[in-house]
C-alpha cells in the first residue's frame, strides 16, 4: 500500500485550526459551549480544535455510521452512540471531519435541533462542495477540497490512516 500523497501538512492544518478556533470564539453566541464531535472521523480534529477555543465548554460525542468501509455514501445515517448529556438551551457546535454529500450533517442537524438547543452551528475541517446532494449550512470550514478521497488526521479508508498527522489523498 502506497503512502497517501500529502494535501495539507501538519503545520498547515495547525495554522488553520487555530484560525478556526478564534473565529468560532468570536462568532458563536456568548456563554458556555457544548462541542459535539462526530465519531470516529472528527476525533483528531476536535481534540486540536477545542484547545484553541478559549471558552468554557463541555465536550460530547455522537457515534454515527454512514459509510461502512466503502468510500461511497450509502445515504443512510445511523446513530450508533448518542450524546451523554442534554443540549437543551445550550450553544452547540457540531464538529465533523468532512462535509461530503452533506447527508450526515443534515440528518444530525435535524435530530439535534429537535432537542431545543439555544443555538446550533456546524464546523467541518474539510468540505467538498462539488459532492453536495443536500443543502446544509457549514458555518465554519477549514479547507475546501476537490472530489478526491482523503485520509489522515482522523479520516480513514477502510479504518486505516486515521493516525496520519497530515491529510493526504489515498490513491493518488
Ligand atoms: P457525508 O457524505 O457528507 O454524509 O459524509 C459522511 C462521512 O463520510 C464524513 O463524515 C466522513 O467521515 C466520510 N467521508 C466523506 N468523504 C470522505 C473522504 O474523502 N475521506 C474520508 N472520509 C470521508
Ligand atoms: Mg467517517
Amino acid at each position: 500500500m502506497q503512502a497517501p500523497i500529502e494535501l495539507f501538512s501538519a503545520t498547515t492544518i495547525a495554522t488553520r485550526v487555530a484560525e478556526l478556533g478564534a473565529r468560532i470564539d468570536q462568532e458563536m453566541p456568548p456563554g458556555p459551549l457544548t462541542v459535539v464531535g462526530i465519531l470516529r472521523g472528527a476525533f483528531v480534529f476536535m481534540a486540536d480544535l477545542v484547545r484553541v477555543i478559549p471558552r468554557t465548554m463541555t465536550c460530547d460525542f455522537l457515534g454515527v455510521r454512514s459509510y461502512g468501509d466503502a468510500t461511497l455514501s450509502s445515504g443512510v445515517v445511523e446513530i450508533t452512540s448518542d450524546l451523554g448529556t442534554s443540549i437543551t438551551d445550550r450553544h452547540v457546535l457540531l464538529v465533523e471531519d468532512i462535509a461530503d454529500t452533506g447527508l450526515t450533517l443534515r440528518y444530525l442537524l435535524d435530530v439535534l435541533w429537535a432537542r431545543g438547543p439555544a443555538s446550533l452551528r456546524t464546523c467541518a475541517l474539510l468540505s467538498k462542495p462539488s459532492r453536495r446532494v443536500i443543502d446544509v449550512p457549514v458555518d465554519f470550514v477549514g479547507f475546501e477540497v476537490p472530489d478526491k478521497f482523503v485520509v489522515g488526521y482522523g479520516m480513514d479508508s477502510g479504518q486505516l490512516y486515521r493516525n496520519l498527522p497530515y491529510i493526504g489523498v489515498a490513491d493518488g
